[in-house]
């Protein structure tokens, strides 16, 4: 099929790749023309593992090109939109990327014969898709659908190739047979149901698993003084098939594009429903304390922080991302350089970015080079270059044989072997 996709940012260019892997005649649109310029130089402007080879590749094929304008998408039998829909002041979705995008698609299908989809793949509130019909109720022939994303960055590719569900959301028999025949090369579960549900699925499992995670974490403060060990316990209750052992690891909380801003849009949309959702509140706020009680806790095991050389190992939200958007390093920053602390760190790819924020922090390209003359080293994103440590190396550079796990991923037993003072979060 002749496909177009709107916004070339983590998911728009993930899924313009994917349809290409899958055989479609793909071209991905974008404003920001840097962007697009990068692109069809076949240069990725996201680290994202195997995506820069996977679309030199499907250019090479010739199933994928770029422009900057929506004008290239004229030929397109469906038509994703994968604009950004971030935090507004309120807490609200900011939906004027949307809005603007479909104005083009509007202006673009307006008086063009030839049944169409409109994808919004974008995370959008209950009755965006609704509202965007009417938007678009010019375009006779245009059918609306919401087909919300759950892919991962750090594993962005596989999971838009293997995705674990396909949620369709449409109110007509073609708008569901063109999805069918989009997706016809892709296994997956499907849930073909309104685009109101469709828009709430997505919401509701980010919120399910910010909860999660916020759970555990605190549990991991009572656990941190109970003398219990977080990592046990969640093991245990993960054998539970009804619990399941994803998304119940303790640490310094979920940061990242998606998680944040959800949790704060489907408050808000309650809120103007008059309802209250109280246990999402609360997640919220587990997450945003989670980096200050860490940073408290280290204070005390150093006994203050003033003038301490701290070395922050992981910068980007999570592994295998260059992505800092709502990144737990920069509120673990933040605190550190308020107490007065010289701060050294380190990441494989993020490191540039949080050095636009922070240029106060000494960076270094190298885990040995940020830990020599430490007096603790801080764990705060596990990437495998910040886990597969020469211990002994490193005791040998550090100051002070301190180490702080923020993920609870160090090996505990060994390195205390090679006579560090270990903490995680929440392990005895
Ligand atoms: N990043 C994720 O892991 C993830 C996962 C699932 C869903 N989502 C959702 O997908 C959407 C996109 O997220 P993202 O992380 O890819 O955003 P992003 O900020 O990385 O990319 C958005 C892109 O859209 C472009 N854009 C904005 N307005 C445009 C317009 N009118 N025409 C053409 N291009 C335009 C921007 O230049 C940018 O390149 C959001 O709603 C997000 O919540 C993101």
């Amino acid at each position: 099929m002749n496909v177009a996709v709107i916004g070339t940012g983590y998911v728009g260019l993930t899924t313009a790749v994917s349809l290409a892997l899958h055989g479609h005649q793909v071209v991905g649109i974008d404003v920001d023309r840097e962007k697009v310029t990068r692109l069809q130089q076949k240069k990725s402007p996201i680290y994202e593992p195997g995506l820069e080879d996977a679309l030199g590749q499907v250019i090479d094929q010739g199933r994928l090109r770029f422009d900057h304008t929506v004008n290239g998408a004229a030929e397109a039998t469906v038509l994703f939109i994968c604009v950004g829909t971030p935090e507004a002041d309120d807490g609200s979705a900011d939906l004027r990327f949307l809005h603007a995008a479909a104005e083009d698609v509007r202006n673009l299908y307006g008086q063009k014969p030839g049944k169409r989809a409109v994808v919004i793949k974008s995370t959008v509130p209950v009755g965006t898709g609704d509202r965007i019909a009417e938007q678009l109720k010019a375009c006779t022939e245009v059918h609306l659908v919401s087909n919300p994303e759950f892919l991962r960055e750090g594993s962005a590719l596989s999971d838009s190739l293997h995705p674990s569900r396909i949620v369709v959301g449409a109110d007509s028999p073609e708008a569901f047979e063109m999805m069918d025949q989009l997706y016809a090369n892709v296994s997956g579960h499907w849930v073909k149901t309104t685009r109101a549900n469709a828009e709430l699925i997505k919401y509701a499992s980010n919120a399910f698993l910010a909860t999660r995670i916020s759970f555990m974490n605190e549990l991991a403060r009572l656990s941190a003084v109970l003398g219990t060990d977080i990592d046990v316990i969640s093991r245990g209750m993960g054998l539970d098939s009804r619990i399941g052992p994803e998304f119940l690891r303790a640490g310094l909380g979920y940061g990242g594009s998606c998680f944040p801003k959800d949790t704060a849009a489907l408050l808000q949309v309650a809120k103007e429903k008059g309802v209250d959702l109280n246990i999402l509140q609360q997640v919220r706020e587990v997450n945003r304390t989670q980096p200050a009680w860490y940073v408290q806790l280290i204070r005390d095991k150093l006994q203050g922080l003033r003038e301490k050389r701290i070395a922050i190992l992981g910068l980007s939200f999570k592994p295998e991302t260059d992505d800092i958007r709502e990144a737990r390093s920069l509120s673990v920053i933040g605190h550190f350089l308020q107490e007065g602390a010289f701060l050294s760190a380190f990441d494989p790819v993020a490191a540039d970015a949080v050095a636009r924020l922070y240029p106060q922090v000494r960076f270094e390209t190298d885990v040995y080079e940020t830990l020599r003359g430490a007096d603790a080293a801080v764990l705060v994103t596990e990437w495998k270059a910040c886990i597969q440590i020469d211990w002994s190396k490193a005791k040998a550079l550090m100051a002070r044989p301190m180490l702080f796990d923020g993920r609870n991923v160090w090996p505990a037993d060994l390195v205390r072997q090679h006579g560090f003072v270990y903490t995680g979060v929440g392990r005895s």
